[in-house]
C-alpha cells in the first residue's frame, strides 16, 4: 500500500493502489510537524530546538521526508551529538515504521525501540540524505509500553540522522515506492518527452542513476546495468538498475537486477559471460553471466559475485561473497576480462585513496590472487581513483599492432575541473601494466566520468565500445526531475599516434568515435551554406527544422588567422552554446558560460577547451546536441569535449561566426536525429 497521502492521529486513509482501495488504521506515534518537539526529552546540541524545516546550514538537498519538518541532526554540522526520546506509547500493531536517511553507523547513529528498559529493535541510517521507509516487526511486543530514542553520538563524516513521519501499523510501507511511481510516471503525457530529456542517450525513467555498471553483450543484447537508486532522485541506496539494446541505440528498461540489500550497496562493477563455465555457476551449453562488483556497507568495500542463467533477469548472490575482502574502506569496482594468452581471468580493481590499482588473477572467479600494483601515477596529484578498466586497441594505420589502454577515474582536480578520467597506453602481459607513456586526459568537458567497455563483443564485429556517465561528480545535482544522469553515447575506441602541436612528441592517443549505428537515427540530412560566417554570428538554420533539439553538425572549419571561428547552438533569448576553434590555445572549446540554467551551481558555468591539430589548416568537428547534452568529437575523435546544458527555452537554432575574413567554415553538414523512446 502507499502511506504518501495517510497522515493525522488514528487515520482512516483510503488509497488507490493499482485498482484496488486499500484502508488502513494506522496510528501515528510522531509527525514532527510542529515548531517543538513537544512532550520528546532531549540532550545535546545535535537537534536544534525544533524539527528541521529541510537541509540545514552546509548540508546537500535532503528528500523524501514528508509535510514540512523533519528530525535532522546535522544541526551544527556532523561534529553536533544527542539524542531525543519520545514519551512511552502502548504498542498496538505489528509494525512500527518511520521514514529514515542520513549516516550509517550501527552503534552511534539512528532509532532504537525500548521495551522493558531494553532495546529491542534499533535501526541506522541508508548513508543518504534521501529518506526512506524502514520498519520494525513489533507483534511479539503488542500490548507493552514502548519507548523510542532517536541517537546521533557520531561525529565524523555523516555524523547525522534524517528520521520522520513514524506509525504504528499493521501494512508496513514499502521501502522505495519504485513500481508506483514507474506506473505513474509511464501514464504521464511527458514519458521520456521533457524539454530536457536526451532523445538518443540512455537515461532511466525516473530517478537517481550514475556509472554504468556491467557492460556485456550476451544472447543479442547488449546489457547497461548502472548504478541506481531505487529511492529517489539523489545519490543513495544504490543498487543495478539494468536495460538491454539490440542496436545501442533503442534501450528498454527492465526491472531492478541486483538491488541494495540490509543497508548493503551494489556498487560499480562488471558482468561476464563464463563460456567455460569456471564458476559453476551454469553450464557449457548456456554459460552463465556473472556480475563481479563492490559491496559497500557498514564501513567496508568488498568484491562480489551475482549470477544469472536467464540473460540478465534474474539474478543470484553467490553464497560465499565475498570472494576479495582487504577489509578495507575504499576498495572498490573491480573490472574482470578473460585473458586468453594465459588462461585465465583477470581482475583490475581499485585502492581509491591510496591511488594504486591492484591486478587480480583467478581460474574460476571465486579465487583471486594477486598479481601486481599499478600507481600512484597520472597526470596530476589527486588521491581517489575509481572504475578502472583495461583493454587492448588496435593502432590506427600500423595493421596488426595493438597496445593496451588503462582507463582510471579520479573525483575531483580534472582537467575540466571536478571528476574526470585519464588514461595510460603500454604493455600488459597477463601480470603487470607498464605504461609508455605519460598519462593523459580522456575527455576535456566536464561530463565523462566512469566509462567501461563492453565484454564478449564477437570477434567478428572486433570493436571495443564503451559508454560513460553524462555528469560531473562536482555538478551531479542538475536541475531535470523526475530523473537525474544520462549516459554518453555509445564510443568505439582505437588508438592513434598524434602530435598535438610543434613543441611536443608525438604519442599515442585515444580515439573515439560515436558508434556508427547512430547513424541509422538521420532522419534528414542537408548541407547548411556557412561560408558567409561573420562577426556577428548569423543564423543558419531555420527553427522548425530543430524542433526536437536532437542533431549532428558534421563541419570542416579553416580557421586561417582568425582567434576564433565556429558555432552558437541551442540560442535563445540572451541564450546559446559557443563551440569554436580558438587559435591562442590550438583547440576546440565548448563555453556554457551563457546555456541556460547555469546557476543550480557555482562551478557549472565555465568555458572548457580540447587540443586540436590544424591539418593543410583543417579542423573537422562531429558536433551531437540532445536537448541538455553535448558531445564535440574533434578530428575524427582525437579530443572530444562533453559537456551537459540546461538551456531554458526552446532555443533550437544554430548560428555561424568567423573572427575575419582569413577563417572559414568550408562545410557544413546538418543532421537532425530520430527519438529512441517511443510512447509506450
Ligand atoms: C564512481 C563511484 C564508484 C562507486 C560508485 C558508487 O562514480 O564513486 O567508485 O562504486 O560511484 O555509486
Amino acid at each position: 500500500m502507499n502511506h504518501r497521502f495517510c497522515s493525522t492521529i488514528f487515520v482512516a486513509c483510503t488509497v488507490l493502489a493499482g485498482t484496488a482501495m486499500v484502508v488502513a488504521d494506522d496510528l501515528l506515534i510522531e509527525d514532527f510537524e510542529s515548531d517543538s518537539y513537544k512532550k520528546w526529552v532531549l540532550t545535546g546540541d545535535a537537534f536544534g530546538n525544533a524539527p528541521a524545516t529541510g537541509a540545514l546550514a552546509g548540508q546537500g538537498s535532503v528528500s523524501g521526508f514528508r509535510g514540512s519538518r523533519l528530525v535532522n541532526t546535522f544541526n551544527g554540522g556532523d561534529g553536533s551529538t544527542g539524542t531525543a526520546t519520545s514519551p512511552v506509547f502502548r504498542i498496538e500493531r505489528s509494525h512500527i515504521a518511520f521514514l529514515i536517511g542520513g549516516g550509517q553507523h550501527k552503534e552511534t547513529l539512528g532509532i532504537e525501540l525500548r521495551v522493558d528498559g531494553k532495546v529491542v529493535r534499533s535501526e541506522t541510517g541508508p548513508g543518504s540524505e534521501e529518506l526512506t521507509w524502514s520498519s520494525w516487526d513489533v507483534s511479539h511486543f503488542r500490548g507493552k509500553q514502548g519507548v523510542l530514542r532517536i541517537l546521533d553520538l557520531a561525529t565524523g563524516g555523516w555524523g547525522h540522522i534524517n528520521v520522520d513521519h513514524i506509525i504504528q501499523t499493521n501494512d508496513p510501507p514499502e521501502r522505495f515506492d519504485l513500481e508506483y511511481k514507474l506506473a505513474q510516471y509511464r501514464q504521464s503525457a511527458d514519458y521520456m518527452n521533457e524539454p530536457l530529456r536526451p532523445q538518443f542517450h540512455f537515461s532511466p525513467e525516473i530517478n537517481w542513476m550514475n556509472d554504468p555498471n556491467g557492460l556485456v553483450f550476451h544472447g543479442g543484447e547488449y546489457h547497461l546495468f548502472h548504478q541506481y537508486n531505487p529511492g529517489g532522485n539523489t545519490w543513495g541506496h544504490m543498487s543495478w538498475g539494468h536495460a538491454v539494446s539490440r542496436n545501442l541505440t533503442h534501450w528498454k528498461h527492465l526491472p531492478l537486477a541486483i538491488p541494495v540489500e540490509d543497508g548493503f550497496m551494489a556498487f560499480s562493477g562488471c558482468c561476464v559471460v563464463d563460456h567455460n563455465n569456471t564458476s559453476g555457476f551454469g553450464d557449457r551449453k548456456k554459460p552463465p553471466m556473472v556480475a563481479i562488483y563492490t559491496e559497500h556497507g557498514h564501513g567496508e568495500q568488498v568484491q562480489n559475485l551475482a549470477w544469472s542463467n536467464d540473460h540478465g533477469r534474474t539474478w543470484t548472490k553467490y553464497d560465499q561473497n565475498p570472494v576479495l575482502d582487504l577489509d578495507r574502506q575504499d576498495f572498490r569496482d573491480p573490472k574482470v576480462f578473460w585473458h586468453e594468452p594465459t588462461n585465465r581471468w583477470v581482475m583490475v580493481v581499485s585502492l581509491a585513496i591510496e591511488k594504486k590499482l591492484v591486478f587480480y588473477g583467478s581460474s574460476d572467479l571465486t579465487t583471486w590472487t594477486e598479481l601486481s600494483r599499478f600507481g600512484p601515477a597520472g597526470v596530476i596529484d589527486k588521491p581517489n581513483w575509481e572504475c578502472p578498466d583495461l583493454f587492448e586497441l588496435p593502432v590506427e594505420g600500423e595493421r596488426g599492432k595493438t597496445m593496451w589502454v588503462l582507463e582510471v577515474d579520479m573525483g575531483s582536480g580534472s582537467v575540466a575541473g571536478g571528476s574526470g578520467g585519464e588514461y595510460f597506453v603500454g604493455t600488459f602481459d597477463g601480470q603487470c601494466f607498464n605504461t609508455l607513456q605519460h598519462a593523459q586526459w580522456v575527455d576535456y568537458g566536464r561530463d565523462f566520468y566512469a566509462p567501461i567497455s563492453w565484454d564478449n563483443i564477437p570477434k567478428t564485429d572486433g570493436r571495443r565500445i564503451w559508454i560513460g556517465w553524462f555528469n560531473n561528480w562536482e555538478t551531479c545535482l542538475v536541475p531535470t526531475s523526475p530523473w537525474r544522469s544520462c549516459m554518453s553515447t555509445p564510443r568505439t575506441l582505437s588508438l592513434r599516434k598524434v602530435a598535438f602541436n610543434d613543441e611536443e612528441p608525438a604519442t599515442y592517443v585515444l580515439v573515439q568515435k560515436p558508434v556508427r549505428e547512430l547513424q541509422d537515427l538521420r532522419s534528414s540530412t542537408r548541407m547548411l551554406d556557412a561560408t558567409k560566417a561573420t562577426w556577428p554570428p548569423i543564423a543558419v538554420t531555420n527553427a522548425d527544422e530543430l524542433k526536437d533539439m536532437t542533431f549532428e553538425l558534421e563541419t570542416t572549419v579553416t580557421p586561417g588567422t582568425a582567434r576564433s571561428v565556429g558555432f552558437r547552438i541551442r540560442t535563445g533569448e540572451d541564450e546559446y552554446t559557443e563551440v569554436a576553434y580558438d587559435r591562442n590555445y590550438c583547440g576546440v572549446y565548448v563555453d556554457r558560460t551563457k546555456s541556460g540554467n547555469v546557476n543550480f551551481h557555482d562551478a557549472f558555468a565555465g568555458r572548457h577547451t580540447a587540443p586540436a591539430r590544424t591539418t593543410n589548416g583543417e579542423v573537422t568537428l562531429r558536433i551531437f546536441v540532445d536537448r541538455s547534452t553535448i558531445e564535440v568529437f574533434v578530428n575524427g575523435g582525437e579530443s572530444v569535449i562533453s559537456d551537459r546544458i540546461f538551456p531554458t527555452g526552446h532555443s533550437p537554432s544554430v548560428e555561424v561566426f568567423a573572427g575575419n575574413d582569413s577563417a572559414k567554415i568550408s562545410s557544413l553538414k546538418l543532421h537532425t536525429l530520430n527519438s529512441t523512446w517511443r510512447r509506450k
